[in-house]
C-alpha cells in the first residue's frame, strides 16, 4: 500500500486536465475509489494495527486531499488564462469577415468629380450651410424681390440667416478671402424645399469657379473644360450647350448630355428629347465681381447636383433610395 500511494501522489503531477484530475479523485475517493475501501477494511482488522493503518490512510488522504487541489487550481488558471488569451479582442485585426465598404454611392460620384478637377488644378473650398442673404443671394445678383429667388425654395431662419441652396456662395467667400487667379471648386451640401421621385431637401452640388485677369476667360475655356469633364464622368456620350439663365452668370447656359438610357433615341427618362440636362454655367456677371470689390477681372462659374449625376451613373430612378440607408441598396454599389 505504501509504494502504491507514493504512485499515486507521483501521478498528481502528471495530470493534464481538470477531467483528469476529477477521474483519479473518483478513482481514490469516491464510493468505490481504493481510499474508500482501505477505511472500510480498517474495521476487519486488530486494533493495534487498525490505530497505524488509520493513520497511514489519513496522512496520505490529507496529502492526496491538497496535492489534488493544487493540481486542480493550477490546470484551473492554465485554462482560463488560454480561453483569456483565445477570446481576446484584437480591435486592429484585419477581419476578412467583413465586406470591405466601397463608400455610399453619392460620396462615390462625388470622389470622382473632386479627382477630375483637382487632376485639372483646381482647389477645393467650402462655406458654411447655413447662410446670410449676402452669399446666398444679394451678391450673386438675386436681390430682395428678385423673380428668379423663386427658383430656389428656401428654408430660412430668424435674421435672414438661411440654409445655403446651393453652393454658389462659397464662389462669393473664396473671392473674398482670396486673390487672382482662383481656380476652385466647392463640393457640399445644399438645401432646398424639394421631395419627389427627383429631389430631396437636402442634396450635393459641386460648384465651379475661375477667375483671372480680364480678357483672359472666354466662353470656350469653360466649354472646353466642361466637355472632357462630361467625357470622364459619362464617357462617350454627346454634349450640347443650351443658352439659359442664371443671375449670376451672363451668357448663361445649361448643358445635356445625350440619354445615357437610350443613347439619345428618346426614353421616358430623357422625355423623349434624347437628352438630360446635366449643369448649369456660364460667363461670371460683373455685378458679382462688383460685390466682392473685383475689378478688370474675368471668369467662368458652373454648378452641379451630384445626386443627378450618381442617378445617371448608376441608373438609379428613384432619389430616395439613396438616403434610406437600406444595405440591400447599398451593397449593390
Ligand atoms: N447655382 C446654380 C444652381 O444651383 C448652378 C450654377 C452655378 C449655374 C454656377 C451657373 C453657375 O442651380
Amino acid at each position: 500500500m505504501e509504494a502504491q500511494m507514493e504512485q499515486i501522489i507521483a501521478k498528481i503531477s502528471t495530470l493534464q486536465t481538470l477531467q483528469e484530475v476529477e477521474n483519479l479523485r473518483v478513482e481514490i475517493m469516491g464510493k468505490k475509489g481504493i481510499l474508500t475501501q482501505q477505511f472500510a477494511e480498517l474495521k476487519n482488522l486488530p486494533d493495534e494495527q487498525k490505530k497505524i493503518q488509520a493513520k497511514i490512510l489519513n496522512t496520505f488522504k490529507q496529502e492526496f486531499e491538497s496535492k489534488l487541489i493544487e493540481k486542480k487550481e493550477s490546470l484551473f488558471t492554465a485554462q482560463m488564462n488560454e480561453n483569456l488569451s483565445k477570446e481576446a479582442i484584437d480591435a486592429s485585426l484585419f477581419s476578412a469577415l467583413r465586406p470591405k465598404s466601397s463608400g455610399h454611392p453619392i460620396y462615390q460620384t462625388m470622389d470622382r468629380i473632386i479627382d477630375f478637377f483637382v487632376n485639372m488644378n483646381f482647389s477645393i473650398q467650402s462655406g458654411p450651410l447655413v447662410e446670410d442673404d449676402f452669399h446666398n443671394f444679394e451678391a450673386l445678383n438675386l436681390p430682395k424681390f428678385h423673380p428668379a429667388r423663386d427658383m430656389q425654395d428656401t428654408f430660412y431662419f430668424k435674421d435672414s440667416m438661411l440654409l445655403r441652396t446651393h453652393t454658389s456662395p462659397v464662389q462669393i467667400r473664396t473671392m473674398e478671402k482670396d486673390s487672382l487667379p482662383i481656380r476652385m471648386i466647392a463640393p457640399g451640401s445644399v438645401f432646398r424645399r424639394d421631395y419627389d421621385l427627383t429631389h430631396s431637401p437636402m442634396f450635393h452640388q459641386v460648384e465651379g469657379l475661375v477667375v483671372d485677369k480680364k480678357d483672359s476667360i472666354s466662353f470656350s475655356h469653360l466649354k472646353y473644360i466642361l466637355e472632357d469633364f462630361l467625357h470622364f464622368m459619362f464617357g462617350d456620350v454627346k454634349i450640347r450647350f443650351r443658352s439659359s439663365f442664371f443671375p449670376f452668370t451672363e451668357p448663361s447656359a445649361e448643358v445635356d448630355i445625350s440619354c445615357v438610357f437610350c443613347k439619345g433615341e428618346g426614353c421616358r427618362v430623357c422625355s423623349h428629347t434624347g437628352w438630360l440636362e446635366v449643369l448649369g454655367c456660364g460667363i461670371v456677371n460683373d455685378k458679382v465681381f462688383e460685390s466682392v470689390g473685383y475689378k478688370d477681372v474675368s471668369g467662368y462659374a458652373f454648378g452641379l447636383g451630384v445626386e443627378r449625376f450618381a442617378m445617371l451613373i448608376h441608373r438609379v430612378n428613384d432619389l430616395r433610395s439613396f438616403f434610406e440607408t437600406d444595405l440591400r441598396v447599398l451593397e449593390q454599389f
